[in-house]
Order: structure tokens, then C-alpha cells, then sequence
């Protein structure tokens, strides 16, 4: 196999591990229709994945056709939150990274029937569009229950990882957010003790309490139904 061109100075590497499902059952026909025609409108040009030819810089300025602040949501499931954010911030230029893709046939479908116009979405790995950004390029990341990895042997799929967190602090602007929910415990002293080796430090909140602008997503429901706590943190790219 012949290796792909790199991006300006990347060295080439194979495409990453991803260790979350892709694909759930069969999209219902709305669905398809939706991720073949509206998802190649909205999808991100040159985000694609490590070793993948198409892979080239990112500009949001050219995304969205002006220099308005960007935020990114980093797995954001069937988008409940993403679309209420998007609605909400019209002028804020949106970026959602979500590998599964009933998962974002779904999102489609909100972005569809709200007529949400301020979104671009990348189906795959958040890694891979991240590094692929212009340092200091987002002014707010969403990390809403990442993905638990329960299990001791698979702390280091946690997205929360020293190497993750390195590729955030790059590409976010002095001072941007970072928030993370997450109804897992360990979940949160694993966070504290990774930022507090990266360029970010924790704000003053109460972990209890949602963000003003708060919605709750799918998976918070579930979490909320099967007896768990949510914890609502903040963290501040230095
Ligand atoms: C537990 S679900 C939470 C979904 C949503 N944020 C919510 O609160 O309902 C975690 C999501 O993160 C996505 N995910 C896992 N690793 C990811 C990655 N590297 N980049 C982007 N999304 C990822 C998964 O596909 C999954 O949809």
C-alpha cells in the first residue's frame, strides 16, 4: 500500500485506533436521505483521517465565512445539546465531531427541522479534526459523558488522556472553556488529574449545578433514570 501525502508538516502515520461502534442498527429511509444529502453539505473538507489522502488544514474562518468565535462538541451523540447550543448562539460557529453514525443521522435531523445554519459536522474521530485546526482556534469545547471505559485495562481509551488534552490546549484560544459532564466518579478525579498536568486549571463552580445554558442530552437522561449523579465541571485553557 502506498503511503498518503501528509498534511504540511505531519509526518505520516496510520489511521487511529477508535475504539467506540461506528454504526448502530439500519438507518430508518428519513435518516439515509439526511446523511446522504445533507450531511456532505454540512460535513468539514479535509477532515479526514490519519493516512487519508482528503486530510488537509481546516479553516473555520472559510467554514463559516467570517471570523465569529468557534466551539466544538466532542461526541456528541444524537446532538440534543449541539442543536440547542447552535440555536441558541447564532452567531457562534459550531463544529461537532461524532464517529457513530446513527448518532449523527439523528443530529441531522434536529439541524434539519430547526434550520440551524451555524453547524459543520465532522462523522469521525474529534481527534482527527482537532489537530487538524488552526492553534487557538476555539473559544469553547464540549466534553458532555464521554465514553466511561470502566474497566482499569481501559483507562487510556478514556478521551480525557495527557495526549488528547495536548492536542485541545493547541488548538484552543487562551482562556477558552473546556466543559465536561459526566455522571462517573472516577471519571472525574481521572479529569482532575489530567488537566492538572496539561495547560488547563479547573474554575470555581459548583460541580453539582448544570451551566445556565444546559440541556440535557440523551445519555444524561439515562444516567439521570438509572440513579446517577451528574457532575457539570469547568476548566480553562491558561
Ligand atoms: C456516552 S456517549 C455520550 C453522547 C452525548 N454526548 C450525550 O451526552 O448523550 C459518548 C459519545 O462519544 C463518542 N465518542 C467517543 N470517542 C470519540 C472521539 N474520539 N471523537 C468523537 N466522538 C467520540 C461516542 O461515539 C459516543 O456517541
Amino acid at each position: 500500500m502506498t503511503e498518503a501525502p501528509p498534511v504540511a508538516g505531519e509526518r505520516p502515520q496510520p489511521a487511529r485506533k477508535f475504539y467506540g461502534r461506528r454504526h448502530g442498527k439500519a438507518l430508518r429511509p428519513a435518516q439515509a436521505r439526511l446523511v446522504e444529502d445533507l450531511l456532505p453539505r454540512l460535513a468539514i473538507p479535509g477532515a479526514a483521517r490519519q493516512g487519508d489522502p482528503a486530510r488537509a488544514p481546516v479553516d473555520p474562518a472559510a467554514l463559516f465565512g467570517d471570523d465569529r468565535p468557534v466551539w466544538l462538541e466532542i461526541g456528541f451523540g444524537a446532538g440534543e445539546h449541539l442543536a440547542h447550543q447552535a440555536a441558541l448562539h447564532p452567531g457562534t460557529g459550531f463544529l461537532g465531531a461524532e464517529p457513530f453514525v446513527n448518532g449523527v443521522a439523528a443530529f441531522l435531523g434536529k439541524v434539519e427541522a430547526r434550520g440551524l445554519a451555524n453547524i459543520r459536522i465532522h462523522p469521525g474521530d474529534a481527534r482527527d479534526l482537532v489537530e487538524l485546526l488552526p492553534p487557538a482556534s476555539l473559544s469553547r469545547v464540549f466534553l458532555l459523558y464521554p465514553d466511561p471505559w470502566p474497566k482499569t485495562r481501559h483507562r487510556d481509551r478514556r478521551f480525557m488522556s495527557p495526549e488528547n488534552l495536548a492536542l485541545l490546549v493547541r488548538a484552543m484560544a487562551p482562556g477558552a472553556e473546556l466543559r465536561l459532564a459526566t455522571d462517573i466518579p472516577d471519571y472525574v478525579a481521572h479529569a482532575l488529574a489530567a488537566v492538572a498536568a496539561s495547560g488547563f486549571r479547573r474554575e470555581e463552580r459548583d460541580p453539582a449545578t448544570p451551566w445556565p445554558d444546559w440541556t440535557r442530552t440523551r445519555y444524561e437522561a439515562k444516567a439521570l433514570r438509572e440513579g446517577r449523579t451528574p457532575a457539570y465541571l469547568s476548566f480553562r485553557r491558561a
